[in-house]
């Protein structure tokens, strides 16, 4: 009876810490966004990241640091430079695709979507490019350095196409 109730406690006390591991987890959901003061598209991305449930904390100090420390090459680079609960998202990356990062958490550096793509969020320039988003691994990783998470615009190809694109960074960035 005694084991049993020890049992029981044991796993109540687990339960209690998990559910508090997990509150923690929904709390780091803030995004610290890394701009140059007078990016205009950087904040139009910022304002899409808070229609979307996002909080986010502005950094005025232009974005090239945090990139760099991040671990994302500067010919994935962008305008600006998001750091939310581990992961780093470069430039106009749609906020589905945060969430889904978020959901996923695969090993990576985070996403990016290089240069400034029109059509993207942030990016309603009127013109609708074909753009990508994608996963940057971490270095050393054994797997290609990038691989495509999400095609917009379009161009974007149907899944048996998309499964078929081959994993380079070179030929990623030739696609854009
Ligand atoms: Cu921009
Ligand atoms: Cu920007």
């Amino acid at each position: 009876m005694k084991i049993q109730f020890n049992r029981f406690f044991t796993r109540s006390l687990l339960t209690a810490v998990l559910a508090g591991v997990a509150g923690v987890a929904a709390a780091t959901t803030t995004v610290e966004v890394y701009k140059s003061p007078t990016c205009g598209c950087c904040a139009k991305w910022v304002d899409h990241m808070r229609d979307n449930g996002f909080t986010v904390n502005i950094h005025d100090t232009g974005n090239d640091e945090t990139r760099a420390e991040a671990g994302i090459l500067p010919e994935l680079g962008s305008c600006h430079t998001a750091m939310i609960d581990g992961y780093a998202i470069e430039g106009h990356v749609p906020a589905s695709d945060v969430k889904q990062l978020l959901k996923e958490r695969p090993r990576a550096v985070g996403l990016s979507a290089p240069g400034m793509p029109h059509g993207s969020p942030g990016m309603e320039t009127g013109r609708v490019d074909t753009y990508n988003v994608l996963l940057i691994r971490k270095p050393g990783d054994k797997r290609s350095a990038a691989e495509i998470y999400n095609r917009y615009g379009p161009d974007k190809p149907q899944p048996a196409e998309k499964a078929s694109e081959s994993n380079t960074t070179q030929s990623i960035l030739k696609l854009k």
